[in-house]
Order: C-alpha cells, then sequence, then structure tokens
C-alpha cells in the first residue's frame, strides 16, 4: 500500500507528494509549524489526509509542549491549533480533525498532563485508522454503482495520496476492479496542479489499473465519443443540501455529464459532509498563488503582469450529483434528507470492529 502519511515518534512522516511521479522521497516533519507547512505547501493534500495530518500535527506540537499542568497544555493547543487551522480554508475535514482533538482534551482533564498528551497522540492515530476502514467501506458501496465494463472519469486525486490509504473516489474504482469489473480510468490532468496526471496516474499504474491520462479539455470530447459511462470524484467539503465543493473543474465535468446522461458520483467520507453549512454558497475556497497558472514546470508561460484567477475549487450543485457515497451509506436527491438520515446512522459494523 502506498503510505501518504504516518505517525513516527520523530515526528510525522509523509510522501512529498509535490515532488511525484518523478520522485519518491519521504520528508518527516519534527514541529507543527512544519506540518503546517506540508500542508500548505501540499507536500500532503486531499480532504481526508489533511484532516489526518492535522490531527498528527496537534499530537506532536501537545507533545512537544513545555506545558506542565492542564491549563497551559489548553494554552498551547489552541495556539497550535490556530496555526494548523489557517493553512487551507475549504476541506472541511481540517475543521472537523481540529474539534475531534479538542473533544479528546476535554476528555482528557482528568488524566495528568502527561497522560493527556498520550490521548492526543492515540486520537490521531485512531482518525488514521478509522480513514482507511471508511475508504473500504466507501469502496463496497460505492463498486455497485460502477459499470462492469468500459470508462470511468475521475477528476484530481481522490486516492490513496489524498488519504491514509485506498482512496475515496479511487477507493470505489479499486473496490470495483476487486469485483471483476473491467474498468479503465481516465483521469484528468487538472490544472494547474496537475493531481490528475501527477497522483492519480501514478498511483493507479502502480496498481496495474488500466488508466488514460487526458487534458481537462478533453472530458467533453471523450463523453461525446461515449469513452465515458460513470463519473466518480472525491470531495472537499459536503453542505447540507448536497452541494460539493472539489478541486477546481469539477463543476464543469459534472455540467458535461449532465449533457451527456452519464451519472456524476461523488465519494467522501461522513468527515467531510458539513451540515452546519446548507449550502455551496457558505463554502469558503481557496485562492492559491498565481504563479501556479502563470507558470508550467518553473517556467513562465503567460506575459508578465496578466491577471489571473486561482481558486482552488468549484462548487457542483447538488442537481449535478447522482448519488453521494459515505462510508454510512449512499445518499441520494434529495440530500437535505438523505444527509440527515445518515447523520443519526450508526457507522458500520466493518468499521467499528477496526476501532474495538
Ligand atoms: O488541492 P487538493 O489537492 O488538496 O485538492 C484535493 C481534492 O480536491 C480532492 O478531490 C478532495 O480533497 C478529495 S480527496 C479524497
Amino acid at each position: 500500500m502506498i503510505l501518504t502519511l504516518e505517525w513516527t515518534e520523530a515526528g510525522v512522516r509523509f510522501i512529498d507528494q509535490t515532488k511525484l511521479p518523478t520522485e519518491e522521497t519521504y520528508v518527516t516533519c519534527t514541529s507543527y509549524q512544519q506540518v503546517a507547512d506540508a500542508i500548505r505547501t501540499m507536500i500532503v493534500r486531499g480532504a481526508p489526509a489533511i484532516g489526518v495530518a492535522a490531527a498528527m500535527g496537534i499530537a506532536l506540537g501537545t507533545r512537544d509542549a513545555a506545558a506542565r499542568d492542564h491549563a497551559s497544555l489548553r494554552e498551547e493547543f489552541e495556539k497550535i491549533c490556530q496555526v494548523i487551522g489557517a493553512t487551507r480554508p475549504t476541506a472541511v475535514n481540517l475543521f472537523w480533525a481540529i474539534e475531534r482533538m479538542r473533544r479528546k482534551l476535554d476528555a482528557s482533564q482528568k488524566l495528568s498532563v502527561a497522560e493527556a498528551k498520550r490521548a492526543l497522540i492515540e486520537e490521531a492515530q485512531r482518525m488514521y485508522v478509522e480513514d482507511i476502514a471508511a475508504n473500504q467501506a466507501m469502496g463496497k458501496h460505492g463498486a455497485t454503482l460502477m459499470p462492469s465494463s468500459g470508462g470511468v472519469l475521475t477528476h484530481c486525486n481522490a486516492g490513496a495520496l489524498a488519504t491514509c490509504g485506498y482512496g475515496t473516489a479511487l477507493g470505489v474504482i479499486r473496490a470495483a476492479v476487486e469485483s471483476g469489473k473491467k474498468i479503465h480510468v481516465f483521469a484528468d490532468e487538472t490544472r494547474p496542479f496537475l493531481q490528475g496526471s501527477r497522483l492519480t496516474a501514478w498511483e493507479l499504474n502502480k496498481d496495474g489499473i488500466p488508466t488514460t491520462v487526458i487534458s481537462d479539455n478533453m472530458a467533453g470530447a471523450m463523453m461525446s465519443q461515449g469513452k465515458i459511462g460513470a463519473v466518480v470524484v472525491g470531495a472537499d467539503r459536503i453542505a447540507a443540501n448536497g452541494d460539493v465543493a472539489n478541486k477546481i473543474g469539477t463543476y464543469t465535468v459534472a455540467v458535461l455529464a449532465k449533457e451527456h446522461g452519464i451519472p456524476f458520483y461523488v465519494a467522501a467520507p461522513w468527515s467531510t459532509v458539513d451540515l452546519a453549512t446548507p449550502d455551496g454558497e457558505g463554502i469558503p475556497i481557496e485562492q492559491r498563488p498565481a504563479t501556479e497558472v502563470t507558470h508550467f514546470a518553473g517556467k513562465r508561460v503567460t506575459p508578465e503582469g496578466i491577471r489571473v484567477e486561482n481558486p482552488a475549487f468549484d462548487v457542483t450543485p447538488h442537481r449535478y450529483v447522482a448519488a453521494i457515497i459515505t462510508e454510512r451509506g449512499l445518499a441520494r436527491a434529495p440530500y437535505t434528507e438523505s444527509l440527515k438520515q445518515l447523520a443519526n446512522t450508526a457507522v458500520l459494523s466493518s468499521q467499528q470492529s477496526v476501532l474495538t
């Protein structure tokens, strides 16, 4: 299995995703500030991986804090959360992880400070294990939706590299392939950061899953030629009404899929669902540096001084989404109802058995 991130006593270890696919190198962040930088610079990326990286960063920062009493540990904890919470605004998993760590600290008040620090490390490790189990459960639910053969389009990277392992959208594809379906993946290049051509292609290639990379502007042509039977993507945040924030370009793919009568699926763990945000308008969209657009492989490809927009994500309105695949099961329109119902669903027994 691809090792995206892991907790080690020396620090949080990441595969450096900015170097893939040409270099497979690992970096160990030995402070929470370094973890925050790794998230900001996209050494680690993808909503679920960002969430667990954040939790591990918090665990690392509190472990190394000088605090000897609960009041100063809390103070240090909040400072760390502020730094980590300011890295990337769109993926709600980051804030979900911070909140979960805060609850763990709240529940550790009767422990010694050393025990509370250890409890935070264990919580981050638990989140890691849970994420993999959630992806595998999503894979089981989603595999049934995949065509028995033919092309499936995905955008960005919602694979092992975007999670603690197996992936969300790519987990669905992996599970479908494991169940005997003959799927050929079309991976959108995903300008400007190239998560599709660099990362999705890299990990599917490693798994021997047939994959064709296309530039983003080819998706419509592939659909009109009948090469795509379904689309499956990940998500960074899903609002209560089923609107989906995901990598910039996802909206275009969803509209194209609708035009061609192709089902458009979203696979995401429950930690990506944000019932506190009523619809897509309330989702903050990260703006990334202009150089990601003005430069390609370190070389300027636009005139000096030209205006540039670089929103990292867009919002796909729920009317384009055929189903949302979560570890708790499938949600279908009307999403306000189906997501509310899933919110009350106990986690799958398979996931519980991993936890106990
Ligand atoms: O900017 P990134 O690479 O972090 O964006 C990643 C995506 O948009 C993914 O599709 C999303 O986080 C889901 S990952 C399982």
